[in-house]
């Protein structure tokens, strides 16, 4: 018979969340990104990130924000434009994908990226994982978040076997980034979230011994 899973444990939620968002205080990556509360640029910023590294993304977010400040701008421009401006990030569906986002937003939603997570879903380009971010980075909701780096986070600190990306543990995975989101605190939890794994906790070569949760990790000490 399936194990039942137990719900998360109260004090071993808040010893992660404490220490999560006392490590990110002093470890922040200083993102253009998030120096904004525009969902356009915001989502800009995010579909760039679905298959780019931070590094590239940086200065194309740049030049794409100046050259379509807004997503009327960005709706009135020919889609072979937008294309142009894009590359080299490569995985060239994501500019019509972001194009016709824009097209939709000004006909169908008053010019706004839409804020209710079924119709942010219902937009072609946007997924479970990108519409938590927009949910959680420019409307301040609590929504959770779940892309590779997460995953292996919570993947490791919570459940330490199996492998992360199996299909059968998602739903864990999804449910688990959800319940240990901190009321009033999502935005720095979830950036906190990516920051860890992109840094600290690394595919790789984590860096375990510095890590802050390495005391309550099912994974530690972590041997590739
Ligand atoms: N990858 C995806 N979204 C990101 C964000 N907001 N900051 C850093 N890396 C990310």
């Amino acid at each position: 018979m399936a194990k039942r899973k137990k719900p998360i444990d109260a004090k071993r939620r808040r010893t992660f969340q404490e220490r999560l968002l006392t490590w990110y205080a002093a470890n922040k990556r200083n993102l253009p990104w998030r120096n904004t509360s525009d969902p356009y640029n915001i989502l800009v910023s995010e579909i760039m990130l679905q298959q780019t590294q931070v590094e590239r993304v940086i200065p194309k977010y740049a030049e794409f924000l100046h050259k379509y400040p807004t997503l009327e701008a960005l709706a009135k421009a020919p889609v072979e434009d937008v294309r142009r401006t894009w590359y080299p990030l490569g995985y060239n569906i994501r500019p019509e994908r972001l194009h016709s986002i824009a097209r939709e937003a000004v006909e169908k939603y008053g010019g706004r990226i839409p804020d209710d997570p079924e119709v942010l879903q219902s937009l072609k380009g946007i997924g479970r994982y990108t519409a938590g971010a927009v949910l959680s980075f420019a409307f301040g909701r609590e929504a959770p978040i779940l892309d590779t780096n997460v995953r292996r986070v919570l993947h490791r600190v919570f459940i330490g076997e199996g492998n992360a990306k199996s299909y059968s543990l998602q739903k864990d995975l999804w449910e688990l980034s959800e319940a240990l989101l901190p009321a009033g605190k999502v935005y720095d939890f979830n950036q906190a979230l990516m920051d860890f794994g992109a840094t600290v906790c690394t595919a790789r070569k984590p860096v375990c011994l510095l890590c802050p949760l390495n005391d309550c990790c099912k994974a530690f000490p972590y041997t590739p």
